[in-house]
Parts: structure tokens; C-alpha cells; sequence
């Protein structure tokens, strides 16, 4: 069954494009079929996946599916089994141009339960659906990504600045699930650019347990601090092209493990091992762009 999960944070710059890339690429390389959309008028996961689609985009971006509501998804293939939805400068004028439409806040939802060429939902055509929300709870883009998905991972860093953005977060889940029907639930509180050494990390981490405060569970595993996660998006890849053998690209795939209910790791599938199928997959991809 698919499984659609929002990215978000009210707050800016607390690595959710850093994570939806990441764990995207993690669940492709267990096998399993994915989808990511950018729904950031900053198109900063669609400058990783492909620059190109912001500016030429022959098929179309989010922007023009929603507001159109088109029958042909705009997707476009990274590797084979990791395609994605780009974005565009124009999602920023898209809150505006939704105000007439019915049920407006149900596009995307409406949209991803369309039925394609190949007579089945868009939704289940993928086994994970990954959405990298911009900053703040309460855009209307936003509404249309939490209305459309199962669940929320809200990445966070160790700071107390990012527990300020939990009441919002619960009270945009609240609103969702009670005033608008949704079916969302906060699947867990992510701890990015985590460092076990800092006292401060770990009272954070500690506070983030406290599930009456968060309204939703830590999730067990934590991202560690690491220079290959700006590097690597630097260089238009995920960690696991860049550097598989990175602590990051570990920790992402210990997430992607956990959301698939793994809980042993075969012995066989290590950095190495995931790290050449993701080598081949976007060396690939450039001799391909080479030659248009
Ligand atoms: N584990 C990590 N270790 C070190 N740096 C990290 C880590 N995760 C993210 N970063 C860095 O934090 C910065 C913000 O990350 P990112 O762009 O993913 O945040 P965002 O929430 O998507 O931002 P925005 O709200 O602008 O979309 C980037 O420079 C990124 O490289
Ligand atoms: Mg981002």
C-alpha cells in the first residue's frame, strides 16, 4: 500500500529539503517505487534532481497540475523507480490563484487519487509518496500537502527555536484531522545535525520525549551532524551518490529501514553495496543528459 509523508516544519531552513531528498533516494535503494514532490516555491529539491525542470519543464510542474488540475501528472524519472514532481519560481503566486477554487484545499489530495494512462491511481503506482514542504504550517500549499498525506516527519534541529514551532505544527495537524477531515498523523519528530557530544543536543533530545509536549512520538532515529549533507546537495546529488559511506547517508537509511519496518539490516546491503547501485544510477543519468 502507498504511503504518502509530508516533510514539514513551520520554520525554515530546519533540513526538510535535506531530508526528503535523503530518505526519497533511501527508499529507492531498498527496492521500493518513489515519488517526490516539490511543493516549495524555493524549487530547492527540484535544483537537486534537475535544474533544468524549473526552467524548461516540457511536462509541466506542481504548480500547473494544481492549478489546472490536468489529467497528466508532470512526473519525471531521476532513476528508474525514483521519479519526482519539480516546482516552479510561480508556486509562489499559486495561493492566490487557488482563492476561487472548490474545495481548494483538497487539490493535490484529488489530484495524487486520479486515475492515469495506466488505469491505476497516481498514489498507487508508488510505494512511497515524499513531499518537501516550504517553511509554515498554514499555506495553502502546505494545507493541500497535509490533507494529502498519511503522515508528517517534522525534522528538527537541537535548538530551542525549533521546539518553538511544535504548538503550530499540533495545532495545523488539529485543524487538518478535526475541521477539514484529514487523516494525518505526526509520525515522528526527526533530530537533525545531531551531535552527541553537545549537552545541548542531548537536553533537547531529551525534552522532545516528552510526548505531552509534542504531541507525537520522537522517532528513534537521529541524523548526525555532517559536512556531506551541504556538500552533496552543493553538487545536485543525494548523500548516498556523494558519499554512501557517510554517518548521514547511514542514519537516512536507518530511517527509510524503520519506515519500512526493517529492523535487521541484511548483512549484504552495505554503504558499499547501495552505494554503487546509486553511483551507476546517476552516472547514468549524466552520459543520458550528455547526449541531448
Ligand atoms: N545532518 C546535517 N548536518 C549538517 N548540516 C545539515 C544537516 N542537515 C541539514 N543540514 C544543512 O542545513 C541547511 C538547511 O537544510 P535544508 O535546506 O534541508 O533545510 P529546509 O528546512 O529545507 O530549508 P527551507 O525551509 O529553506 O526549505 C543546509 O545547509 C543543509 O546542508
Ligand atoms: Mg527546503
Amino acid at each position: 500500500m502507498s504511503k504518502t509523508i509530508s516533510i514539514l516544519h513551520d520554520k525554515g531552513g530546519v533540513a526538510k529539503t535535506t531530508t526528503s531528498i535523503n530518505l526519497g533516494t533511501a527508499l529507492w535503494l531498498m527496492g521500493k517505487k518513489v515519488l517526490m514532490i516539490d511543493a516549495d516555491k524555493q524549487c530547492n529539491l527540484t535544483m537537486i534532481l534537475d535544474r533544468t525542470a524549473i526552467s524548461e519543464h516540457p511536462d509541466g510542474t506542481l504548480y500547473e497540475w494544481m492549478r489546472r488540475e490536468q489529467d497528466t501528472p508532470p512526473i519525471y524519472t531521476r532513476y528508474e523507480g525514483l521519479d519526482f514532481i519539480p516546482s516552479c519560481r510561480q508556486m509562489a503566486g499559486l495561493e492566490n490563484e487557488l482563492v476561487n477554487k472548490k474545495a481548494r484545499e483538497r487539490i493535490l489530495s484529488r489530484l495524487l487519487d486520479s486515475v492515469d494512462v495506466t488505469g491505476e491511481k497516481v498514489r498507487d503506482e508508488y510505494d512511497f509518496i515524499i513531499i518537501d514542504c516550504g517553511p509554515g504550517c498554514d499555506t495553502m500549499v502546505n494545507t493541500n500537502a497535509l490533507l494529502a498525506s498519511d503522515g508528517i516527519i517534522v525534522p528538527m534541529f537541537p535548538e530551542s527555536l525549533s521546539l518553538h514551532g511544535v504548538p503550530t505544527i499540533r495545532q495545523a495537524v488539529k485543524e487538518i484531522n478535526e475541521e477539514l477531515d484529514g487523516n494525518v498523523e505526526i509520525i515522528g519528530y526527526l533530530l537533525t545535525r545531531y551531535n552527541s557530544t553537545k549537552r545541548l543536543h542531548k537536553d533537547i533530545m531529551h525534552e522532545c520525549q516528552n510526548i505531552d509536549i509534542m504531541g507525537g512520538p520522537l522517532l528513534p532515529i537521529k541524523i548526525r551532524e555532517c559536512v556531506r549533507c551541504a556538500e552533496s546537495v552543493a553538487n545536485e546529488m543525494s548523500l548516498f551518490e556523494y558519499e554512501s559511506t557517510s554517518t548521514a547517508a547511514d542514519d537516512y537509511m536507518r530511517l527509510a529501514e524503520y519506515l519500512c519496518g526493517v529492523t535487521k539490516r541484511n548483512k549484504k546491503f552495505t554503504p558499499e553495496v547501495w552505494g554503487k547501485k546509486a553511483n551507476d544510477a546517476h552516472e547514468q543519468l549524466i552520459n543520458e543528459r550528455n547526449e541531448q
